[in-house]
C-alpha cells in the first residue's frame, strides 16, 4: 500500500476537513482551509493512498439525474484514492506581528488512525517546513500542541527538534494548556531528501552493531 505525499490543492479541502473532524477537536470552517491553500498554495500537503481493489466510482459522487452531484464518501479524493493525512500550514500574517522576521505557522496536522506510526506525519511536516522556508522565506515556524498529546510532542520535540517557547494557559476551549513551540528553519538542513531514508539508515547502523561478535 504505497503512500504518496503531494502538495494540497483546493480539490482536497473537503477530505482534509473530514480528516480533521475525525482526528482533532480543533476544527475549522471550509473557508479557512481555502484561505490557506489560496494564499500559500505551496505550504500544505496531503498523504494519499490507493485502494488495492478496483476503484468504486460511487465513492466520489452520485449524479441525481438533474445534473446535481452528491458527494458520498469524504475519505475519497477520487475513485480509489483516499486521503490518509494532511498538514495545513500558513505564513504568519498577523498585522500586530509585522516587526518579526517572516515566519510560518502549522495550523493543523493529522493522520488517520490506521495509518499512524508509519512516518507519514514526519514526512508531511518535513515537506511543509521545507516549503515554508524555500518558497515563502520563513525564518522560523511556530505551532501549538496540547500538553497531553504525547504522540505529537514526540514528533515535534524529538523527531523534528522544535523547542518549547512557553506554556499558554487554557489555550484550548476545554481549558487545557498548550505548549507554544518554535523551530528555526535553515534551508541547508531542511531538504526532505536528507531524511528520506532516515529510518533505514538507523536500522543499518543497528544491524551493524548487532552483527558484531561478542567474545
Ligand atoms: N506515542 C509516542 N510516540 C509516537 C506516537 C505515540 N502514540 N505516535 C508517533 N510517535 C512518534 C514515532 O515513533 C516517531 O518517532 P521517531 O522519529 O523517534 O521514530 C514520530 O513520533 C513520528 O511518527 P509518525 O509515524 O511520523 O507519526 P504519525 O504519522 O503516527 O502521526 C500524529 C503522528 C500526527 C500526532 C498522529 O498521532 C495524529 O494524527 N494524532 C491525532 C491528531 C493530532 O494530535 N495532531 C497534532 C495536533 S497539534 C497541531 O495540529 C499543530
Amino acid at each position: 500500500m504505497p503512500v504518496t505525499i503531494r502538495r494540497a490543492t483546493i480539490d482536497d479541502i473537503i477530505c482534509m476537513q473530514n480528516a480533521n473532524l475525525h482526528n482533532l477537536p480543533e476544527n475549522y470552517m471550509l473557508k479557512y482551509y481555502m484561505y490557506h491553500i489560496l494564499s500559500w498554495p505551496e505550504g500544505s500537503f496531503v498523504a494519499t493512498t490507493r485502494d488495492v481493489d478496483e476503484p468504486q466510482m460511487d465513492q466520489l459522487s452520485l449524479e441525481d439525474g438533474k445534473g446535481q452531484e452528491t458527494k458520498l464518501d469524504p475519505n475519497y479524493l477520487a475513485p480509489g484514492e483516499k486521503l490518509v493525512g494532511y498538514v495545513l500550514a500558513k505564513m504568519n500574517d498577523d498585522p500586530d506581528q509585522q516587526d518579526q522576521a517572516p515566519n510560518g505557522h502549522i495550523t493543523s496536522l493529522s493522520v488517520m488512525r490506521t495509518y499512524r506510526r508509519m512516518g507519514i506525519a514526519e514526512k508531511l511536516m518535513r515537506q511543509a517546513l521545507f516549503a515554508l522556508r524555500e518558497v515563502y522565506g520563513a525564518q522560523f515556524v511556530s505551532l501549538h500542541v496540547r500538553q497531553s498529546n504525547r504522540a505529537a510532542l514526540h514528533l515535534y520535540a524529538d523527531t523534528l527538534e522544535f523547542e518549547v517557547l512557553s506554556v499558554e494557559k487554557s489555550y484550548y476551549q476545554d481549558g487545557e494548556d498548550a505548549y507554544a513551540m518554535k523551530k528555526v528553519l535553515k534551508l541547508d538542513e531542511l531538504h526532505p531528501k536528507n531524511f528520506a531514508n532516515r529510518k533505514m539508515a538507523e536500522k543499518l547502523e543497528d544491524d551493524f552493531e548487532s552483527d558484531l561478535l561478542v567474545v
